[in-house]
């Protein structure tokens, strides 16, 4: 007997994801036999379809910031395609074209910069850093200076060590015990004062990190690694003088500064790297999402000639050398993805578009602040937005996060938006609304994401 197939029925494909996939940051008791998970199966610019056919207007590139170029890019494709059919993978000892390419282009653009370590994850370019802070410290220091310090609210990865070097508290939660010598500073979200109010809230803050310096021993201290602008902890642009100030103590101190790219990184905040906006140097940078936007895993760790060096010992010297190994980090199709989302970025002005549309965004989220008090604060810079949401202007009582989570689904349910919010972060602060399309939108896609929060907001309010 023939059996009819329908070829746009995926339900065995849902029904293998339901029994064997298990999901991140999902509690699997949500799928019921009412409820499947979601398979999204197709993209194209600012939009994705799911199973059903639904079409969705990404607000969030791929749910955690990292489609900056957008759905559905043939020559990228192409160019990963052509490149894996000459030579996929070699292992990182040796070089390969794309890598050795995308490196000298990045430099360009990161002027003070000058060597590229290539791996596949943000987190493993993270902890990268960590471990060469702790061998410059053997090197150099006997051992002593192998503190490294992190802040709060601070995300770094979703390993056991930058988990440790995580600000987090409800991303680290049950997941200890965590690796030694990381040490906390404090945020610098001045909404959150945790001086009050005072009149220079950026030196302030900046100077806390100075005050556990001196309470750890500068001695004792390698490295400082920050978010240029916090992400998951809550979209937090950094207050004036903050970022000159922290370089100051760097410097003053001999500690190495770690900006922590992996979101801001490749023109998400409008700048090629968000630290550019504020004149710092760096002495490592790591990137990931944004640097072939999902078309491939790679991430990059990148330093100064200078740390190059201080792990660049004689040739009699078997140990001092950076002894890292990244299977994946030989992987060519990272750097070849990465090469021609370079192009894009470069060719369809895409930095451009970031500021123009991001200032755009930040005045329809003022205007909607008007509109809603349920709205406490809106902050961000280029594509990289957040509403605080809270109950209350006055107290800045935080919403709970549960009515955060309603309103991303009402955007979802009602409008097939899907926008973000911080979750199981911050105990007691998982209340802001993230925002962060791909850098190609438009004024119309940020019209009909603001028409989703708006119609959300006034139903989960009335
Ligand atoms: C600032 C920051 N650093 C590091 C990471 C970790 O990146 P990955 O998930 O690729 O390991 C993330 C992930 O969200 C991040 O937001």
């Amino acid at each position: 007997m023939n059996k009819i197939v329908n070829p746009n029925d995926i339900s065995h494909v849902v029904a293998a994801d339901k029994k064997h996939v298990w999901h991140h940051m999902t509690n699997h008791s949500k799928f019921t036999d009412e409820v499947d998970p979601l398979i999204i199966v197709e993209g194209k610019g600012m939009r994705v379809w799911n199973q059903a056919g639904r079409e969705h207007l990404d607000a969030v590139s791929g749910g955690v910031w990292t489609v900056n170029v957008g759905y559905g890019r043939e020559s990228i494709a192409d160019a990963v395609r052509d490149q894996l059919v000459k030579m996929n993978y070699f292992a990182g000892s040796m070089g390969s074209i794309p890598g050795a390419v995308f490196a000298e282009r990045l430099i360009e653009k990161m002027p003070g910069m000058s060597r590229v370590y290539y791996s596949n994850s943000g987190s493993e370019a993270n902890e990268k850093c960590f471990k060469m802070v702790r061998q410059i410290a053997h090197n150099k220091y006997g051992g002593k200076k192998n503190k490294i310090l992190y802040r709060q609210r601070d995300y770094h990865g979703t390993t056991i060590a930058t988990l440790s070097a995580g600000g987090q508290d409800e991303r680290k939660a049950e997941y200890g015990p965590f690796t030694p010598g990381f040490i906390e500073v404090p945020h610098c979200l001045e909404y959150r004062s945790q001086w009050g109010e005072v009149d220079d809230y950026g030196i302030r803050a900046a100077n806390a990190i100075e005050e556990v310096i001196l309470r750890e021993g500068a001695d004792t201290v390698g490295a400082l690694c920050l978010e240029p602008i916090t992400a998951g902890g809550g979209v937090i642009v950094p207050p004036v003088g903050y970022w000159e100030r922290v370089q100051e103590i760097c410097k003053k101190y001999d500690i190495l500064l770690h900006i922590d790219e992996v979101v801001c990184g490749m023109g998400r905040t409008g700048t090629w790297f968000g630290y550019q906006h504020y004149g710092v140097e760096p002495d490592m940078v790591t990137m990931a999402k944004g640097v072939a936007s999902g078309y491939a895993a790679i991430s990059c760790t990148v330093t100064t000639e200078k740390v190059f060096e201080m792990l660049k010992p004689e040739m009699s010297d078997t140990m001092g050398y950076f002894r890292d190994i990244s299977t994946f980090g030989g992987c060519t199709a990272g750097p070849a993805a990465a090469l021609e989302n370079m192009r894009i970025l470069e060719d369809e002005n895409l930095l451009e578009n970031t500021v123009s549309m991001g200032e755009y965004f930040l005045d329809k989220l003022e205007s909607l602040a008007g509109k809603h008090s349920v709205i406490g604060q809106v902050r961000g810079k280029g594509l990289f937005l957040g509403a605080e949401l809270v109950t209350d202007r006055d107290t800045k009582e935080p919403v709970s996060e549960a009515f955060a989570q309603a309103i991303v689904a009402d955007c979802f349910k009602e409008n097939a938006v899907i926008i973000g919010a911080t979750s199981r972060s911050l105990k007691g602060f998982n209340n802001t609304l993230c925002f962060s399309p791909s850098l190609i939108c438009t004024k119309s896609d940020i019209d009909e994401i603001i028409n989703a929060v708006d119609g959300a907001i006034t139903r989960q309010t009335a």
